[in-house]
């Protein structure tokens, strides 16, 4: 696809005759294509797609200068011709104020650079400016280069038609006759202009405790989001948001922003001395050198970042039909998730044929579609000190290996999913005995342990074809829907003592990108098979690994409780359609908190619903309110995992009650879930008022679980449940209530 140029004055209409549409449309049902302009005269570059418009300009020192990120401008308004900062003073120099697409770290530059070089000769110093720009394959490409040095720089772009989120990559190029050194290297960097009331929403967390939503002022300086440890980690997720004061959680403006990376990665959040912001994410520069040979090119994870007026909540629901559509491995349609079942919260490492049969019969007794056996069913697997690396079936367990256990549970009318971790090494093990070399470790220095374990070095050709073969084989030679695929400790001791001494440090590059590989050549050799990203919990979920597994557990906690934060957490960056909620035993293994088993349903209803209970331990009453509840799931399955979600009430910040709500793409169901933390002095739980229904159709409701106050209508107008709202008979602890609200035939 060419990009077509007007001859204009200095300014650019965005949708004026003299500008030509690029009519990218996307493949579902987008409202309208998103669209790049390019004026010549102006040298502006413009993207639009629906409410968002994002521009940038080639300044008169040639540099990429951002002009415009946020709501979408006018056919009539004209942006004038980017334009350097003036030098405020010697202290503050126009190459440090510009608000650059991408800086590089030369010239007067203080803030933080999109990329860092290091040159054999001593130099240090790039300043890139424009060359030219193409469009390919629905991308808009820009080079840049250095003013000497030919290193030269692919900047791209990629707006999403429906929802106007961008994808941003870099491509960095060494076209110099001698190696250089790329010490840091971001996707992209983003600014906004001057304000003094922006908050950054971030998520943070630790084991069994994830997703919680940091909000914090900005203020000159910088603030960092990372992961140093190899991984996307527990502690920081690599999301952000910024929203000023007048934004809430529903309305009001908010940019946003997520990484698609699954290895250390880092997300700065920069207010310089003229209080413009600059959001630079991309490789952790921390212990990050990565030499480029003459010739060779480095390309960095995308950076998705979006803009709504609708607050936080729009931001969300933007987010998660985004990923629906275009991030997940089945997109833009992916399947729903499945009701499985999972032994590990039962059985712990005790797994045998006859126990997990048993499981199964009672698992598929009321509705579950998959069995998924966990940890413990290979090697000298009894605890987690022994047996990571041996992957062949433990012959005590399963005499006749896995075939009876998935013959039955084929039987039964589920498919079959088996936990593996096949990214690590307990030292007691074959394969470690094999080959103590193949784990990430310094020659001659300790190898710190967590859980017993050490991290196999994927970057290693010969570790990645290991671990390829070993699941290659295993999906082979059995029936396996499913793969539960874990990860639960962090790097250590970073080296890479077979590889050259100058390409050590693209451990942290090579690692995740054979992570990938072996993701991707798997899902091709078996594309049925499904997969679900878990590192002890939520410790790796990001774009990057989500575009090749299919869910993703988010926490080791399954208090239902404890959950409603986790989950309003977690749906603040990612999609309920990947969210996976078992419902476990009462009193709870981490807290010892007691619940009714309608409440734990009621909380894993609002994600992919999973069991993890040892059902052996259930009475006939649980069995029937278990079948009856799967049953009630299976009906608003859809527009939980893949609808438009309301976070009515917060469970943040001890609230007592909260509240979230779905509504089906196609606006026919509504399903509200309300929970009650604890009653007290009788009040009643606070009137709810829908979002998001038609206002003049009419809605049935009916309850799944908990009721209505008496007197509530039958049916009424989506105005009606919007505005008078409806009022729950929720007393007690640990209540709540599920009502779906369907829409009548036709209006009245
Ligand atoms: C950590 C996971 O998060 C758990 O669900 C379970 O699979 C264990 N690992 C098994 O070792």
């Amino acid at each position: 696809m060419k990009i077509e140029t007007s001859p204009s004055v200095r300014r650019l209409s965005l949708l004026g005759a003299l500008s030509l549409v690029l009519g990218i449309s996307m493949a579902h049902e987008a409202a309208s294509a998103a669209s790049f302009y390019f004026n010549e005269s102006s040298r502006l570059f413009a993207l639009h797609a629906q409410n968002v418009s994002y521009i940038f300009g080639i300044n008169e020192r040639g540099e990429l200068q951002a002009m415009h990120w946020g709501g979408r401008l006018a056919d009539s308004d004209a942006i004038p011709a980017a334009q350097a900062d003036r030098d405020h003073s010697s202290f503050e120099l126009s190459t440090s104020t510009t608000p650059q697409e991408y800086p590089g770290w030369g010239a007067a530059f203080y803030g933080e650079p999109a990329l860092k070089l290091s040159f054999p000769d001593g130099n240090r110093d790039l300043v890139l400016r424009y060359v030219s720009h193409r469009v390919e394959s629905q991308r808009l490409l820009v080079q840049l280069k250095d003013i000497s040095r030919d290193v030269r720089v692919e900047l791209r772009y990629e707006m999403d038609a429906e929802s106007g989120i961008l994808a941003r990559s870099a491509r960095i190029e060494n076209h110099t006759r001698q190696a250089l050194v790329v010490q840091q290297a971001a996707a992209a960097a983003f600014s906004l202009p001057a304000a003094d009331d922006y908050r950054l929403y971030s998520l943070s967390g630790q084991w069994a405790g994830e997703w919680n939503l940091d909000e914090r002022r900005l203020a000159p300086g910088m603030t960092v989001l990372e992961s140093r440890r190899g991984s996307t980690g527990h502690q920081h997720n690599p999301w952000f948001a910024i929203a000023q004061n007048v934004s809430n959680e529903e309305s009001g403006p908010v940019w946003f922003g997520a990484l698609a990376w699954s290895g250390s990665w880092r997300i700065s959040v920069e207010q310089d001395s003229t209080h413009r912001l600059r959001i630079t994410g991309g490789y952790n520069p921390f212990d990050f050198s990565y030499r480029l040979a003459s010739g060779e090119a480095l390309e960095t994870p995308v950076f998705y970042a979006g803009y709504t007026q609708g607050g936080l909540g729009e931001a969300s629901r933007l987010m998660h039909r985004f990923q629906v559509t275009h991030i997940l491995p089945q997109s833009p349609q992916p399947r729903l998730r499945p009701v499985l079942y999972n032994s590990w919260e039962a059985t712990q490492f005790d797994v045998d044929a006859a126990g997990q049969t048993k499981l199964a019969e009672m698992a598929a007794k009321i509705g579950v579609e998959r069995f998924v056996m966990d940890d413990g069913w290979f090697g000298a697997r009894n605890n987690d000190k022994a047996g990571l690396g041996d992957w062949t079936v433990n012959p005590k367990k399963f005499p006749n290996g896995l075939k009876p256990l998935i013959d039955t549970v084929k039987s039964l009318n589920m498919d079959f999913g088996l936990w593996v971790e096949p990214e690590m090494v307990n030292p007691d093990s074959d394969l470690y005995r094999r080959h103590p070399d193949w784990v990430l470790n310094f020659s001659g220095r300790p190898r710190t342990e967590g859980r017993n374990q050490l991290v196999l070095n994927l970057a290693r050709a010969d570790v990645r074809n290991h671990v390829f073969k070993m699941l290659d084989d295993l999906l082979t030679r059995n029936d396996i829907a499913f793969l539960k695929w874990d990860y639960n400790r962090n790097w250590s001791e970073p080296g890479w003592s077979a590889q050259k001494l100058e390409d050590q440090q693209k451990v942290y590059v090579a690692y995740v990108d054979n992570l990938y590989w072996i993701l991707r050549r798997l899902r091709e050799r078996h594309p049925k098979v499904e997969i679900e990203s878990c590192s002890g919990g939520g410790g790796r979920v990001d774009l990057g690994i989500l575009r090749l597994t299919d869910e993703v557990w988010p926490s080791d906690n399954t208090d239902p409780y404890d959950r409603l934060s986790i989950q309003d957490g977690f749906t603040y960056a990612y999609t309920p359609a990947v969210m996976m909620a078992w419902v476990t035993d009462s009193p709870n293994w981490l807290n010892q908190r007691s619940t009714s088993l309608e409440y734990r349903f009621l909380s894993s209803m609002q994600g992919s619903l999973g069991i993890g209970a040892n059902l052996t331990h259930w009475n006939e009453p649980d069995f029937e309110l278990a079948r009856r509840l799967v049953g009630e799931y299976k009906a608003i399955r859809g527009t939980v995992q893949q609808g438009r979600l309301y976070r009515l009430i917060s469970p943040r910040k001890g609230s007592q009650h909260s509240a979230t709500q779905s509504v089906s793409n196609n606006g026919a169901q509504a399903v509200l879930f309300a929970f009650l933390h604890s009653s007290s002095t009788g009040s009643a739980y606070p009137r709810i008022q829908l979002r998001g229904l038609e206002a003049q159709a009419r809605y049935h409701v009916r309850s799944i679980a908990g009721k209505a106050e008496s007197g509530t209508p039958e049916e009424a107008s989506g105005a009606y449940w919007m505005t008078r709202g409806i009022n729950l008979d929720l007393k007690g602890d640990f209540r709540a209530a599920a009502l779906v609200f369907d829409r009548a035939a036709q209006a009245k």
